[in-house]
């Protein structure tokens, strides 16, 4: 079992890595868990799939169960569904010492630790992520969130999680959409932050090949994520590392109403659009944008721009909740493996990008 320890001002907690922990869940939580309450939120997905399984195994081990199965997908990020999910939690009696479980993607983990994050301001949270990208990304780091009409991810929380529990077995359900999707991720921070994941992810010859280094990919994957987020958990300094590719690409994603590209597809797209264009400003080291384009290609992501309407792209941009008052930030790498936040005018992102 691999495991890592995130380590933030008055908070401190392990991240568990090792294929089949699933089938040992209760007895692993009642390492670190002492009451009998435990309510699961999942998607109807994932119950279908290993529901039983994680909740037989829980209540081996002697803990009081109550599942709260919510509708797989984006839309379910909404304040609807969290009421909904509150009103479960307290008809269950939870009181401040037990708690909940977001077991599922990144939808789940992003619902399920706000609902815990307000529930009887605040109870105790455990992540098990089931899709590549909430493995390496959404269940660490303690943002957690719910969608408006006005935008992503508006309404929510910084809720660090009591730990995270990574079963990569879970992974081999996951359809080949999502894998990919999350790929974009890994190759994200093989590009910010570590030149030899990067090159690795460019040697895996097959899908299987992956799979038989996934571990390690997600191992690698989270200890980034895990580094910038301690030296940075509120996203002011170093996090913004990790919006490589990210504003270009939420850009796309809202441009085309989230419809036509995966998040995963379209960061891909930031991340190639941005370094093809930081190397011709001679920002990025010759030869780059082309790695980068292979590493994308490699894993079914698109690296071209589509036709857009340029200033309506740049609106979409803009309009970026991360982009506070005038200036912005943006992430360039300088070679793979080392990147730089930049401050910049919005009005200079015309400059970052080929249209
Ligand atoms: N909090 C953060 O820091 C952070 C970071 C990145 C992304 N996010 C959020 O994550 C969300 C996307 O997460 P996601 O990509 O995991 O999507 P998701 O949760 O919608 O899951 C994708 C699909 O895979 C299914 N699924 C889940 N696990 C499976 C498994 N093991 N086998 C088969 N099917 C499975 C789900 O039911 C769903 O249909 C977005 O809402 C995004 O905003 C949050």
């Amino acid at each position: 079992m691999l495991k890592l320890e995130v380590n933030i001002p008055d908070r401190k907690y392990p991240i568990y890595i090792d294929k089949g922990i699933i089938n040992r869940i209760g007895e692993e939580i009642r390492k670190i868990y002492n009451n009998k309450k435990i309510a699961i939120i999942t998607d109807s997905n994932v119950e279908k799939l290993y529901g039983p399984q994680i909740e037989n195994n829980l209540k081996k081990a002697d803990f009081l169960t109550k599942k709260i199965i919510i509708e797989p997908g984006e839309k379910s990020k909404s304040f609807i569904v969290l009421q909904s999910v509150c009103d479960e939690l307290l008809k269950f009696g939870l009181n401040r010492g037990d708690l909940v479980i977001a077991f599922g993607g990144g939808v789940v983990g992003d619902l399920g630790g706000f609902a815990a994050s307000i529930i009887l301001r605040g109870i105790p949270y455990i992540q098990i992520p089931t899709t590549l990208l909430s493995q390496i990304d959404s269940s660490i780091g303690g943002k957690v969130a719910i969608n408006t009409i006005h935008g992503k991810n508006l309404i929510g929380s910084f809720y660090q999680p009591l730990a995270v529990f990574i079963d990569p077995d879970l992974l081999k359900s996951l359809d080949d959409k999502f894998l990919y999707d999350g790929m974009a991720e890994v190759i994200k921070y093989g590009a910010i932050r570590d030149e030899k994941l990067f090159y690795n992810l460019l040697k895996y010859e097959s899908k299987e090949e992956l799979f038989e280094n996934i571990e390690e990919v997600i191992y690698k994957s989270c200890s980034i994520k895990k580094d910038i987020v301690e030296k940075d958990e509120k996203d002011k300094g170093e996090r913004m590392l990790l919006n490589f590719g990210h504003t270009i690409g939420h850009g796309i994603e809202k441009y085309f109403k989230y419809e036509r590209y995966t998040h995963g597809e379209a960061v891909a797209i930031g991340m190639a659009v941005i370094t093809e264009r930081s190397e011709e400003l001679g920002i990025t080291e010759k030869g780059t944008f082309n790695l980068l384009k292979n590493a994308i290609n490699k894993y079914n992501l698109p690296h071209r721009m589509p036709p857009v309407n340029k200033n309506e792209l740049i609106n979409a941009i803009g309009l970026d909740k991360k982009n506070i008052g005038k200036d912005m930030h943006i992430i360039l790498i300088e070679k793979i493996g080392k990147s730089f936040v930049k401050k910049i005018k919005i009005d200079d992102i015309e400059k970052y990008i080929n249209i």
